[in-house]
């Protein structure tokens, strides 16, 4: 091929690039102006250079003219997530828009079934549509979602798979597998510190508005009940509340509300 063709068949291949990126950022963006939590950490985008097309068409014994529709990933995009239930998010997110802008062709899931190599992460091949001033067509383009734990470890394979041209010894392999069961881990570790730093939120919230509930019970009984009842509950408020026992603070709250409905 010839170097004009070539800067005509990548032209929709970096407008997709872009706009797919682009559309990613944005939908980032919305989580954060929203005070939501973004299940995308980061996104990234490539087209790939020539020189790879050639080989990967090459490897795969493919003839210049099917490569657009063999060669999936010459448009990528990465998306890259804090935690591995953020890329369900992202899935669930990319299917609400099969058949809008995209359009869904393949997944694969390399979580469930790692490769041999160690290799980790979610798939899905999609169809583009680019509408270009030389005209419309639609594009393949491999959109691939992983945690920063399987980034790291792809990343780093990657660029040995290619310091070695693609013969990593056989005791790198090994410890290479041995890092990406350390990552399979991490990602494992963090998500469950994660959930236990989430309920411990939630209970937080609970009592918060439990202590609120008895704040307000207290100021209402003391128009109604005597002095010496009222510095009894007092003081029994502040022993439950150094206590921090929230079955405690939920019964004496309960007390307070029949107390306050008896005077009604
Ligand atoms: P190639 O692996 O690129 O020849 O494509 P394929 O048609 O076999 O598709 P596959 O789904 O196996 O891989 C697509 C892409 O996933 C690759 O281009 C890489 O970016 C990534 N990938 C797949 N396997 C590995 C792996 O073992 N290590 C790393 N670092 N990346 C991988
Ligand atoms: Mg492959």
């Amino acid at each position: 091929m010839e170097i004009l063709n070539w800067k005509e068949l990548l032209g929709p291949y970096e407008q997709a690039v872009s706009e797919l990126k682009l559309k990613f950022e944005n939908t980032m963006a919305e989580y954060k102006n929203l005070g939501l939590y973004s299940p995308i950490e980061a996104v990234s985008g490539r087209v790939k250079k020539p020189a790879s097309i050639i080989a990967k068409a090459k490897k795969k014994n493919i003839p210049d003219e099917r490569i657009e529709e063999e060669i999936e990933d010459i448009a990528g995009i990465r998306i890259i997530c804090q935690f591995v239930e953020d890329i369900q998010k992202v899935i669930a997110l990319i299917k609400k828009r099969d058949g809008k802008d995209i359009k869904i062709v393949e997944e694969r899931d390399y979580i469930t079934n790692t490769k041999p190599s160690g290799y980790r992460s979610y798939h899905i091949i999609v169809r583009y549509p680019i509408n270009s001033v030389l005209g419309y067509k639609e594009i393949l383009a491999e959109i691939q979602i992983r945690t920063l734990a399987m980034n790291f470890w792809a990343v780093t394979e990657h660029s040995l798979k290619y310091k070695y041209q693609g013969n990593i010894p056989d005791d790198i392999k090994q410890r290479l597998i041995n890092c990406a069961e350390a990552a399979f881990h991490l990602d494992n570790e963090m998500s469950t510190i994660r959930n236990e730093i989430a309920y411990a939120q939630r209970i937080n919230e609970i009592k918060d508005s439990i202590i609120a509930n008895i704040i307000d019970n207290i100021q209402n009984l003391y128009f109604v009940s005597k002095l010496e009842e009222m510095e009894s509950i007092n003081k029994q408020f502040v022993d439950l509340w150094n206590e921090d026992d929230i079955t405690k603070l939920k019964a004496f709250n309960e007390k307070l509300s029949e107390m306050a409905a008896l005077y009604r």
